[in-house]
């Protein structure tokens, strides 16, 4: 059985910038169901959430895909913010410069695309081919899935992320993470290759 990651800090912790009430809700009730919906379908197992993932995904599951993929992204966005992030430095900060020309160049382009990324979906910092890019992904879609993409972070974009603290301002909310909770030290590890796994299930 998978179990649900716990958040890396207090519910209220991310507030203003996250509402407490959203991260109840997000956490306890909308990832927590994705997880569960998961063991639902695959039972017991020992296989790591990264292969029922991209099983499913190959096998046309949907239904498996959706629910495990969200498991994951969610984790994966837990992670991603910090109550009080360091600021990016070193390698990160040095790939970040020459992908964007600056910090600043690379909120403009994560605030826009993840503003224009129709309906649900994600907004991701990923590392592939030796440069940073910002992409964005559809419902559950995932930046890894057949592609050598290395996530470094994510900012969730689902109306049940930024609605009852931003009502239909998606780009504010989004500028705001950027500023506030964006976790660059997580991000910098993910870069050097500490690349972040879902816990594994337990037997
Ligand atoms: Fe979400």
């Amino acid at each position: 059985m998978y179990s649900l990651p716990p958040l890396p800090y207090a519910h209220d912790a991310l507030e203003p910038v996250i509402g407490v009430l959203t991260m109840q809700t997000h956490h306890d009730k909308h990832h927590a169901r994705y997880v569960n919906v998961t063991n639902e379908i695959v039972g017991k197992t020992t296989q790591p959430l990264e292969e029922v993932v991209t099983k499913a995904h190959q096998g046309g599951d949907t239904k498996l895909f959706n629910n495990a993929a969200q498991a994951w992204n969610h984790a994966f966005f837990w992670e991603s913010m910090a109550p009080a992030p360091k600021a990016a430095s070193g390698a990160l900060l040095a790939a970040i410069n020459a992908a964007f020309g600056s910090l600043e160049g690379l909120k403009k382009e994560f605030v826009t695309k993840g503003a224009a990324q129709f309906g649900s979906g994600w907004v991701w910092l990923v590392a592939e081919g030796g440069a940073l890019k910002v992409t964005t992904t559809h419902d559950a879609g995932l930046p890894w899935l057949g592609s050598s993409a290395v996530p470094l972070l994510v900012c969730d974009v689902w109306e049940h992320a930024y609605y009852l603290d931003y009502r239909n301002e998606r780009d504010r909310f989004i500028g705001t993470w950027f500023d506030k909770l964006a976790n660059w030290d997580f991000a910098a590890r993910q870069l050097a290759g500490d690349c972040y796994q879902y816990p594994r299930p337990a037997a």
